[in-house]
């Protein structure tokens, strides 16, 4: 009987030890779909900031991965001209992480895990609600997440895949940079 136990205690930590190396697995496993839907769904052109080389196209600045427009860039000169004219022109920056169209300004996202300056504080539940929802935050009463974040593109993206997302996006090294607060339409130059 005794014997039988002890077989059976085994049993169970043997179960137990490959319960848990699977798990394991399938949080490496997400990481790694997620890095490969951040980069096909184009977050780094967006939110990683860039290598300017003359003559040469922007390059990946690996080094502050998804951490957003840099804040020693501070605020751009440009301001949309006509917030409420429908064909407004749209400008950027050259590392394609500040925006400025008819809903102002708008400041790619710190997406990296730093407590102050990035998502540190989010949950998993934060992040899709935000994905989800277009709100701030992922706050009901929140403000709308602006222009041009392709919410339309990722909104309907499944559970399972915006969790790997996030479950990269943890992995990554936590960058600190404090990305200026966006600048509203209504704070543009008065028309005549
Ligand atoms: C075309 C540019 C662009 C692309 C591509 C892009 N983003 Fe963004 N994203 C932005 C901008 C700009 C903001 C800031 C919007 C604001 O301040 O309301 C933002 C904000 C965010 C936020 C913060 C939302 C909040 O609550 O304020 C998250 C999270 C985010 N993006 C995730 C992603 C992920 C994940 C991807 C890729 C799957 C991605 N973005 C691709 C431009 C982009």
């Amino acid at each position: 009987m005794a014997h039988h136990l002890r077989a059976l205690a085994v049993v169970s930590f043997l179960v137990a030890i490959v319960g848990a190396l699977g798990a394991c697995e399938k949080k490496v496993d997400a990481v790694k779909r997620g890095e490969y839907l951040v980069r096909f769904g184009g977050c780094n052109d967006c939110h990683t900031p860039k290598i300017l080389k003359p003559g040469a196209p922007p390059a990946l600045d690996t080094a502050r991965l998804l951490s957003g427009h840099p804040e020693n860039l501070g605020y751009p000169t440009f301001m949309s001209q006509d917030p409420k004219e429908v064909n407004a022109p749209v400008f950027t920056t050259p590392m394609l992480t500040a925006w400025a169209g008819p809903w102002g300004v708008s400041f790619a996202a710190n997406l990296t895990p730093d407590k102050e300056t990035g998502l540190g504080e989010w949950s998993e539940e934060t992040f899709i609600s935000a994905i989800r929802t277009g709100k701030h935050q992922g706050q009901p009463n929140g403000r709308d997440i602006l222009p041009p974040m392709p919410l339309q593109d990722y909104k309907d993206a499944t559970d399972e895949d915006l969790k790997a997302v996030w479950a990269y996006l943890r992995s990554i090294p936590a960058v600190k940079n404090q990305v200026p607060t966006p600048i509203p339409a209504s704070a543009q130059p008065p028309q005549q």
